[in-house]
């Protein structure tokens, strides 16, 4: 498919993630060393599934916000590395979840695990994936933070199920749609934030500004998410683009040109996204519909604004290198194109 929409010339800061993963890299090393050496299982199938995913990459956003927070809130025990190991696990369990519930084909720029081992053994590694964060994270004996991250695999279930239960649903309101991605994505961002600062013993005015941090970064992200999953590139995405729309999934750019659209267009997302008859074009209309409602566009302002509230959260923190590099964090989820 072509990229309708091309969104890669937004303005793009050379800096990125740099500064944050200077100051992370002996921590994040380890990090690294330990989610290799807990994907090991005497079923073979499980490594072999697990390492496909983790070799792959991934940009290791969550952990980096834990190492980050832990660093900003003067932690200075082990604790937080197995956290930032134990949530990199939840979120990749999340995503060979996602992608069987998705029916998606590429993940991390290699095929999709469901189309190599089936949907039943991702299913069933994303659970063991699942279980092994919890046991990694319960040596920690860090009650109050096994708390965040336990509510966190709850709410992240719920969410997707929220989306699947809007899937298809062209009336899906806005506020629908904020509640599954808050869910579903931001509660995940917002606990890796709050590991940190729980572990530094910090007061809870810092303990929510962090969560409230990552909330916002969270929102963010997943808004960023779904206007480049019709106006990214498939390359620098690492998966395809136009699977939003092929499923039916009902995005922030969906609903903007839903509402706006006269009934024409109404009746062309009932016909695509309802009922998923879809035939050759109509992506192409439907992202030239979009930009005919600055779907995009908007869908873009409104990370930025989240973003905003993200930055915010950390005024009440000194200056520091580390909340520096957060701040940095924020930039590059609402300016990514990757
Ligand atoms: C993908 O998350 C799932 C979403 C919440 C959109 P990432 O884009 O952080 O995935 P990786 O880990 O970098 O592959
Ligand atoms: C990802 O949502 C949320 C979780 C993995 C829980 P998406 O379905 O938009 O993520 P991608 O686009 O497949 O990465
Ligand atoms: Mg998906
Ligand atoms: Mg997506």
């Amino acid at each position: 498919m072509g990229i309708a929409i091309p969104l890669e010339d937004r303005k793009q800061k050379a800096t990125g993630l740099d500064t944050l993963l200077e100051l992370i890299r002996p921590d994040l090393d380890r990090v690294n060393q330990l989610i290799l050496t807990r994907t090991g299982s005497d079923v073979t199938t499980i490594p072999e599934v697990a390492n496909h995913l983790i070799s792959a990459g991934g940009k290791r956003l969550r952990p980096m916000l834990v190492l980050a927070t832990a660093g900003m809130c003067g932690y200075r025990g082990d604790g937080h590395i197995k956290f930032a190991a134990g949530i990199e696990f939840m979120h990749t369990a999340t995503l060979l979840h996602d992608d069987v519930v998705d029916e998606s084909e590429m993940r991390r720029g290699k095929i999709a695990a469901r189309l190599l081992w089936g949907n039943e053994t991702c299913v069933l590694v994303g659970d063991f994936l699942l279980g092994n964060a919890f046991k990694m994270m319960v040596e920690t004996g860090a009650l109050r933070c096994l708390e965040v991250v336990s509510t966190a695999a709850a709410v992240i279930a719920e969410g997707e199920i929220l989306q699947l239960n809007a899937a298809k649903d062209t009336k899906t309101t806005m506020d629908a749609y904020m509640a599954v991605i808050r869910s579903k994505t931001a509660e995940l961002f917002a606990a890796a934030a709050e590991i940190g600062p729980i572990l530094g013993g910090r007061c809870q005015a810092d303990e929510a500004a962090c969560r409230s941090y990552g909330m916002n970064l969270g929102m963010a992200f997943q808004l960023i998410d779904d206007a480049l999953d019709y106006g990214g590139s498939s390359a620098q995405l690492g998966k395809n683009v136009g699977d939003d729309f092929r499923e039916g999934k009902i995005t922030l750019p969906v609903v903007l040109a839903f509402r706006r659209g006269d009934e024409q267009e109404r009746e062309f997302w009932r016909r695509t996204l309802e009922r998923g008859d879809i035939r050759g074009g109509d992506i192409e209309i439907a992202c030239a519909t979009m930009r005919k409602h600055k779907a995009l566009e908007e869908t873009i302002e409104r990370a930025g604004q989240y973003g905003a509230i993200a930055r915010d959260a950390l005024c009440i923190f000194p200056a520091s290198p580390w909340k520096a590099a957060l701040l940095d964090v924020v930039d590059f989820c609402v300016e990514r194109v990757y």
